[in-house]
């Protein structure tokens, strides 16, 4: 059985990449969760479905053919034949994604999905992040984390990684999908047994360690 670690948190906590470099250092594998809801996004904008309607958005599973890798070295997201990587974290998906993660069908059948990579993983652990996986997706998880930061610092980080767009409008952006994102699952509090890491007085590397020295202690 390989040990599993449950990493959520609010956008721009720097969840992902934080999530990447604690599997490496620990020879795990790395679920990227709001890849595979960025995927169904992407794929639903390639179709013309107007992700707006609930309906349509829980069709947009059907014909939905989609891979993630879990090496952190190699996350490549495709849907069917097509390499949408770098396309999943275009704004035109950020704006919708919320769009389509609200809707409980596609909640029920992404939660699926991932518990089966998740029980597949041939490594000695998966470390799984997103905003549902300490709460519903593996509850039981061996170590279970809430990553989080100020909503200035998250903001600030964020708005650096993205160029050609003002701080105000990620500031806007950020804020509006964590509102949306609230609604449907409760990732800014921990819940019971989760152990909070506030990245906001440290840098990557320090936020990386204390992880990282959080797996050790635990398993
Ligand atoms: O983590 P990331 O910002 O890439 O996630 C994109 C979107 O996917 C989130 O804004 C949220 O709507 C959705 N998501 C989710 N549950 C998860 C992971 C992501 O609802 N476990």
């Amino acid at each position: 059985m390989s040990i599993v670690v449950a990493i959520d948190g609010p956008a721009g906590s720097g969840k992902s990449s934080v999530s990447r470099a604690a599997a490496r250092a620990l020879g795990f594998a790395y679920l990227d969760t709001g890849a595979a809801y960025r995927a169904l996004a992407w794929s639903g904008l390639d179709r013309g479905i107007p992700l707006a309607d609930p309906a349509a958005a829980a069709a947009a599973f059907e014909g939905f053919d989609y891979s993630i890798g879990t090496d952190p070295d190699d996350t490549t997201v495709r849907v069917g034949a097509v390499d949408v990587t770098e396309a999943i974290r275009e704004p035109r998906v950020t704006e919708v994604v919320s769009l389509v993660a609200r809707v409980p069908e596609v909640r029920a059948r992404l939660v699926e999905l991932f518990r089966g990579i998740i029980a597949t993983t041939t490594r000695p652990g998966i470390i799984v992040e997103g905003r549902d996986i300490t709460t519903v997706v593996a509850p039981d998880a061996a170590v279970r984390i809430l990553l989080t930061a100020d909503e200035q610092v998250r903001m600030g980080r964020r708005s650096a990684e993205l160029s050609g767009v003002s701080a105000e409008t990620t500031a806007r952006q950020l804020a509006s999908r964590d509102a949306q994102d609230s609604r449907v699952v409760d990732f800014m509090n921990a819940a019971d047994g989760v152990t909070t890491v506030d990245s906001t007085d440290l840098d990557f590397d320090q936020t990386v360690a204390a992880v990282v020295a959080l797996v050790r202690d635990t398993t």
